[in-house]
């Protein structure tokens, strides 16, 4: 079947078009089109995400870029339709605090035509609120217009789903899922799917969000991961300099970035770095993370007899974390099966968005289509269930 996937969460506009097939032990995704319309240079100015910002533009982009994926997947019927009253009056309903999407989006389906898509998937949250709800808003009118249903798709367990669509491998659980990205950081016990429970997240910072203010104090532009893998790759290494490895040790899965943060302020503080001392301090930045992720995602394996780790969000793009679970993996011999997402998904897009809804729509589990939503911006895995 084919599902419309729309995430808004944060400073993506996204839209793909999904063909799914197969059952949930062993799914099989097509991507059909995958378009996301980044706002990264207009945040950067700012050093991070302006929510206000984000929203004006997913409400700017949104409807070219679903008529773009309509077009570019053959999708698209030009049928001239115009819309009943009662549809109106409802559309206003949705568009309640964007009139001007109305107009703009009646004119948009009354030149195409109902798609063969079978149902929608949608970011509810976690994210940015205000930027949540102009995804959601078009997953509603799309639905009353069309007649298909939504599925509210919770941003974090996509992350999870990223993780199948280049994997032949079956998931065995329990698993542990470790989502590092610029939002989060979480390790997630799965008993089985839709079944999640957060067992370890950071008390402070997320990962990615360390990588990118470590990034701004050495004078890197945003979103500071890339940036800082690629100084790391150049550093010479420099045996004197240490940074902590916060809560390695703790009895917990427990993690915390903050302090890391700080200590790399210390060492740049009232200074001017030469670019060999960046690079070192990007390198040793990265080691320290790396070595925590590593022991607490070990942990969590251990102390839940996992089979399967998955790991999603935008930081396992970074090579060096991906290869040191890989190699941890190998030394000990572990059968443990290792998913992770091409460096296409790792980041946000809505094709993970629209495969977690065929997993929902197939589900046995699921019992109720279009049920009721709204965006929720501190929506916690422990409640998707
Ligand atoms: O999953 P994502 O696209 O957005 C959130 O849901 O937050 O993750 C974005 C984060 C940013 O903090 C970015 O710096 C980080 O992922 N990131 C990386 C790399 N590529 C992206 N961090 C480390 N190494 C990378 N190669
Ligand atoms: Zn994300």
């Amino acid at each position: 079947m084919k599902i419309i996937g729309i995430e808004t969460s944060c400073d993506e506009t996204a839209i793909s078009v999904i063909e799914a097939t197969g059952d949930i032990q062993k799914p099989n995704f097509k991507i059909l089109s995958h378009l996301i319309a980044s706002q990264i240079t207009l945040h950067a100015e700012w050093g991070g995400v302006v929510p206000s910002l984000a929203k004006r533009e997913h409400t700017k982009n949104i409807l070219p870029l679903l008529q773009q994926s309509l077009i570019e997947t053959n999708l698209e019927k030009k049928v001239e339709r115009t819309l009943t009253q009662a549809e109106i009056s409802e559309l206003e309903q949705i568009f309640i605090h964007e009139p001007g999407l109305v107009e703009e989006f009646t004119n948009f389906v009354a030149k195409i035509g109902k798609p063969e898509v079978e149902a929608i998937a949608v970011t509810i949250g976690p994210g940015l609120e205000p930027a949540l709800w102009v995804g959601i808003n078009l997953a509603r009118a799309l639905s009353l217009i069309w007649q298909i249903p939504v599925m509210p798709i919770n941003h974090m367990e996509g992350h999870i789903v990223s993780t199948l669509l280049t994997n032949q491998k079956s998931i065995t659980f329990p698993a542990i899922a470790l989502l590092i990205s610029g939002g989060h950081t979480e390790l997630v016990l799965m008993a089985d799917w839709f079944d999640y429970k957060v067992v370890g997240q950071t008390r402070d910072d997320a990962v990615g969000e360390a990588f990118d203010k470590v990034a701004r104090l050495l004078g890197l532009p945003y979103p500071g991961g890339p940036e800082i893998a690629k100084l790391a790759e150049t550093a010479s290494g420099d045996p004197n300099l240490t940074l902590p490895r916060p809560m390695l040790n703790s009895p917990n899965l427990d993690f915390s970035f903050s302090g890391l943060k700080t200590a790399v302020l210390y060492k740049v503080k009232d200074r001017e770095l030469s670019l060999a001392e960046k690079a070192n301090l990007a390198r040793e930045f990265q080691e320290a993370v790396t070595e925590v992720i590593i022991k607490k995602t070990f942990k969590a394996l251990d102390q839940y007899q996992a089979k399967t780790l998955m790991v999603g969000g935008g930081v396992i793009a970074n090579q060096k974390i991906r290869q040191a679970i890989e190699q941890k993996i190998d030394i000990e011999n572990s059968d443990i099966k290792f998913l992770f997402p091409n460096k296409e998904l790792s980041t946000d897009n809505a094709t993970m968005i629209a495969m977690a809804g065929f997993l929902h729509l197939i589900s046995p589990s699921n019992s109720e289509l279009n049920p009721p939503f709204s965006a929720n911006g501190n929506l916690s895995l422990n409640a998707t269930k």
